[in-house]
């Protein structure tokens, strides 16, 4: 019998004929987990006739309002087929935005509300992978994205969202080594941290740091490997240079001002609040700058630097321009979110004569090899000062898995600081 079963349309891979195989050899045994139900691309249905599976392949109706059907929610270009070929997803798995169908008035796809839990097969590990018994996993504003259809997951990659996660070691695959069965850890995923279980390369695996509790430690892996690649492996900060974080009270903010300062940096942030603004005083901002009210250029010109010589930015075109106006003469621009768009013109002459650069990049999309660099890094680093009070998680709010929609609205909203977890 699973375990806290929550009535829900079918997950992503759950019991559809134009879904996964898997889960359809596995649709007659009784559900094992829970699992985060209806990501984008789950096609098949619990209650719905109208998508097309076969009445065999339809998992029991339970009480769960009707979700969006996944065909209705293609439209919206939520919905994809259904892959998971790695093994990737979990079992009790809180899916995306649309999962299952449904008849009634329902969510909009794209609402917080959409996701429900499903159940899934439970996944095996590939060759040199390993599964996980998930303890908790964290909302990232790609997994609010990927809800609403905008941001499907890289390909071979589960359909369930969450991008890190922490939890025991349970199973290993053929040639794994340094890790072991019952080992408490927290990993990088390319999907499937909504999940009881999920199969994930072993390179991808960070132990716990020391003095950190299991369930913080899987709000860890996304913000310390996004900022520790983009910020010291792309820009290549120095301990006598100017910061400048966008954000600086969310996720990833909240972890670039606390490694940049403890690594010498001066800092500084921009948020949205009185609040935030304090946020980011607490994590160690020399400046912090509430980007409603203050001009951030002005702020840093004001700087005796002149300008940030490294800009980590999560908001992309609307504030190319004003990046470029504030980096120095060989400052470093490095893209990572496009909260403000992706187009925009870029003035060559201006960064010809700054001689300064800009990159963009992801982290979800990338091969296994590299991931497993970047984690790799990150332990070495960013670890210790975690492990010696340096550096702090910082954990805003808490939902068990089940409340899942109210830690994406609170995403949504903006309302959070730090890290949204979710408990399973
Ligand atoms: N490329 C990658 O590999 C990668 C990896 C991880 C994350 N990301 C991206 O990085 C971004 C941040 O992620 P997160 O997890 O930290 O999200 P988050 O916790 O939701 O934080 C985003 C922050 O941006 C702030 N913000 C919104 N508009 C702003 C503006 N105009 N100026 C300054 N700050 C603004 C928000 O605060 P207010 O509401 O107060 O404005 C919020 O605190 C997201 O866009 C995410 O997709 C990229």
């Amino acid at each position: 019998m699973p375990t806290r079963r929550r009535p829900g349309p079918c997950s992503t891979t759950g019991g559809c004929s134009r879904c996964a195989r898997r889960t359809a050899r596995r649709r007659c045994s009784p559900p094992r987990r829970r699992t985060p139900p209806g990501s984008p691309s789950a096609p098949c249905c619990t209650t719905c006739a109208s998508c097309g599976c076969p009445p065999s392949a339809r998992r029991r109706p339970t009480s769960t309002p009707p979700t969006p059907c996944a065909r209705r929610a293609g439209a919206s270009g939520a919905a994809r087929p259904a892959p998971d070929p790695g093994g990737t997803a979990g079992h009790r798995a809180a899916g995306p935005t649309v999962g299952p169908c449904a008849q009634s008035p329902s969510p909009s796809p794209a609402a917080p509300e959409a996701l429900v839990l499903g159940e899934q097969p439970d996944p095996t590990p590939g060759p040199g992978e390993v599964v996980l018994e998930i303890a908790a996993t964290a909302v990232n504003k790609a997994d609010t994205l990927q809800r609403q259809g905008n941001y499907p997951p890289p390909p071979g990659a589960s359909d369930v969202l969450g991008l890190e996660c922490s939890g025991t070691v349970a199973e290993l695959g053929e040639g794994v080594e340094g890790w072991a069965v019952g080992d408490e850890v927290c990993a990088l995923l390319a999907g499937g941290g909504y999940a009881e279980r999920v199969a994930v390369p072993a390179g991808q695996l960070m132990p716990v740091p020391a003095g950190v509790d299991l369930v913080t430690a899987g709000g860890l892996p996304e913000v310390a490997c996004t900022v520790w690649s983009n910020v010291f492996m792309v820009a290549g900060l120095r301990a006598d240079e100017v910061f400048l974080v966008h954000g600086g009270a969310g996720g990833i903010g909240s972890m670039a001002i606390q490694v940049a300062k403890a690594l010498g940096a001066t800092v500084a942030a921009t948020a949205g609040s009185p609040e935030k603004v304090e946020h980011c005083r607490s994590l160690g901002a020399d400046l912090a700058i509430n980007y409603r009210e203050q001009d951030f250029v002005e702020e840093l010109k004001a700087l005796p630097a002149g300008g940030a010589d490294v800009i980590l930015d999560n908001i992309g075109a609307k504030y190319l321009a004003r990046n470029l106006d504030a980096l120095r003469t060989s400052g470093r621009l490095v893209v990572i979110g496009m909260q403000g768009g992706s187009k925009a013109e870029l003035d060559l002459g201006r960064l010809l004569t700054k001689r300064a650069a800009v990159a963009a990049t992801s982290l979800r999309g990338r091969p296994p090899a590299e991931k497993a660099a970047i984690v790799a890094a990150t332990v070495e680093h960013v670890w210790p000062l975690v492990a010696d009070g340096t550096v702090r998680p910082t954990v805003g709010s808490t939902y068990p898995l089940e409340e899942v929609a109210q830690a994406h609205r609170s995403v949504d909203e903006s309302s959070h600081t730090g890290k949204v977890m979710l408990t399973l």
